[in-house]
């Protein structure tokens, strides 16, 4: 249905726009085919024979470089797309010609998908590193430094899933989850005990239950769904092929040097599960997902804090919050009466209406409509203007509130202070780690890019990462150093402390330090 098919193109003038694209794309790989053939070939030397290897460049990032910078001559490269310039603006919220900024908010039911071009903000499913477009720092490139990876800290959010919040009227079509199965057994600590039996969960309805659901299916809200699960076995296979295969970070098979951790959540641990099935097809044998008690919990918001909770309050009591709910009122009253959502819940943020369009319209469902009359239906427009708002709350939020640093430190500071300590055993020489893996949510990446200073925040979207690249390097006279890349689903961050491509770790734990409290129980009081 082209009501609502949102991605690249704009609802105004589709087919100018999408020609456009195209013809802009082909001129690139012309430019990039035209140079190839008169540059230099490059080649790699013994890349994973030696501990320490020296580079020299070879002919796919010289295309590379040269297809960002005539992608930047001719306007947007797919990595602009996470970057609107104007966001920190509420004109960016009103002005419907901004569209999507290039971003893509639509997947079908089966995964697994990608941006088109890859690298584009994809709120389904978010750009990672794959060996296609990695490139290694430039320091090593360019002859300066020779060095190795020798620790990787990645983090993301869980894969694709049924939405939070069911429409308060319910919603005029049934979600379906048959297609996926949930496992959950419990067994005890050996392999030579009891095996249980693999249990998935089956949801069904039951049409004796005079309590009828808000909406019709086989789901639970929220659930991981099918598209989630082959989206995160492709993650898992693509880390592999850059991390694993071409860098010999990640071994052969999971050892006492990789450690793994998830949020108490279902949908965190079913995307553990997917993605590293990607990265290790063949092992046989269960792996420890590490979780804090909920209660504690430093990732989504486990511990008890009312300091969380009254910051919040005080910066959504600001005139720039205000002044996003005033430009946004037509769009939330008419939203409102047509579905229901007339609460404060619905009305105060526009966590919940993004949320629910996200989730259908990333599963191969189409946006709502009312349930009272089946014509009055949410546009494509209005649902850019939603996620435009969304993402202006998100860069409210972590990047320019004016309580920002307290807020980071409050909600995130704790696990932010583990991911230094373990940056820092590494800089001491001391890490009991090569790579560890910490599958988390939106309101946990949000803050940590916070705290990295990214120049814009738009929703960190379903399965969106960060790569902490620590690479030890060795000059001339045979001096060690420790230099830090951070990668933002697949890029090197654009931050307000410069790009992080190349900084000395001991940089980058300054950078991050000051988001960690010194007494988180007096902070929270
Ligand atoms: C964001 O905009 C507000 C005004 O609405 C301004 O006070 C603030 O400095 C801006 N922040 C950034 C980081 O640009
Ligand atoms: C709206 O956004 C477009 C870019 O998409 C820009 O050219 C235009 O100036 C903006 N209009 C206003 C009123 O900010
Ligand atoms: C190589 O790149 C690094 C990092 O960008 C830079 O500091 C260095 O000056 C470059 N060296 C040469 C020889 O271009
Ligand atoms: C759910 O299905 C029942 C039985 O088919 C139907 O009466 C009801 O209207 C449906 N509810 C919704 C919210 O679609
Ligand atoms: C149903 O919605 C359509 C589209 O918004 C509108 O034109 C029509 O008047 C509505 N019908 C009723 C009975 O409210």
């Amino acid at each position: 249905m082209a009501g609502t098919s949102i991605g690249l193109t704009t609802p105004r003038a589709p087919n100018a726009r999408s020609r456009l694209v195209r013809l802009r794309w082909s001129f690139i790989l012309f430019l990039v085919l035209g140079l190839t053939i008169s540059s230099e070939i490059y080649i790699f030397e013994g890349l994973r024979q030696t501990w320490f290897f020296s580079l020299k460049p070879i002919s796919i990032m010289r295309n590379l470089i040269v297809l960002s910078v005539a992608a930047s001559v001719l306007g947007q490269t797919p990595g602009d797309t996470f970057y609107p310039p104007t966001l920190n603006d509420t004109s960016y919220i009103s002005n419907s010609s901004i569209g999507t900024y290039g971003g893509i908010y639509k997947a079908p039911t089966n995964g697994p998908t990608g941006g088109n071009p890859y690298g584009t903000y994809d709120y389904c499913s978010m750009p990672h590193p794959r060996s296609e477009e990695y490139e290694l720092p430039k320091a090593l490139t360019n002859g300066s430094a020779e060095g190795k990876l020798v620790y990787l800290e990645y983090l993301q959010r869980h894969q694709r899933r049924t939405p939070y919040n069911i429409l308060p009227g319910g919603e005029n079509q049934e979600y379906h989850c048959d297609n996926v199965r949930p496992y959950l057994y419990a067994g005890p600590n050996s392999a030579s005990g009891i095996q249980p039996m693999p249990m998935y969960a089956q949801t069904y309805q039951d049409p004796s239950n005079p309590f009828v659901p808000d909406v019709n299916g086989t789901c639970q809200y929220p659930q991981i769904t099918i598209g989630g699960v082959q989206d995160g076995y492709q993650h898992g296979k693509d880390l592999w092929s850059v991390y694993g295969k071409k860098l010999g970070l990640i071994p052969a098979k999971p050892n006492n040097r990789v450690w793994f951790r998830s949020s108490e959540s279902p949908l965190t641990q079913a995307s553990a599960g997917a993605v590293l099935r990607g990265m290790w097809p063949h092992y046989k044998g269960a792996l420890p997902l590490h979780q804090m008690a909920s209660s504690v919990d430093t990732v989504n918001e486990g511990y008890s804090c009312s300091a969380v909770s009254s910051t919040l309050s005080s910066l959504q009591s600001t005139t720039q919050w205000n002044e996003h709910l005033t430009v946004t009122e037509e769009l939330r009253s008419k939203l409102g009466a047509m579905l229901g959502a007339t609460d404060s819940s619905w009305q105060n943020t526009f966590d919940h209406f993004s949320d629910n369009f996200q989730g259908r319209l990333c599963n191969g469902y189409e946006l709502p409509c009312s349930l009272t009359n089946s014509s009055a239906c949410v546009t494509t427009e209005m649902a850019e203007e939603v996620f435009r708002a969304g993402d202006w709350e998100w860069n409210y939020y972590w990047r320019t509130n004016p309580d920002v640093v307290k807020y980071i430190q409050v909600v995130e500071g704790l696990f932010i202070g583990e991911i230094i300590s373990r940056l820092q055993a590494v800089l001491d020489g001391k890490s009991s780690l090569d790579y560890s893996h910490t599958f988390i949510h939106d309101g946990d990446i949000g803050p940590i890019l916070g705290s990295l200073g990214i120049e814009a925040l738009r929703w960190p979207a379903m399965a969106s990462n960060v790569a902490f690249e620590v690479w030890e390097t060795k000059d001339k006279k045979g001096a060690k150093s420790f230099y830090a890349r951070v990668l933002y689903s697949g890029h090197p961050i654009r931050s307000i402390h410069g790009l992080l491509d190349w900084v000395p770790l001991s940089k980058l734990i300054d950078i991050m330090s000051p988001y960690v409290p010194e007494d988180i129980i007096s902070l929270c009081g």
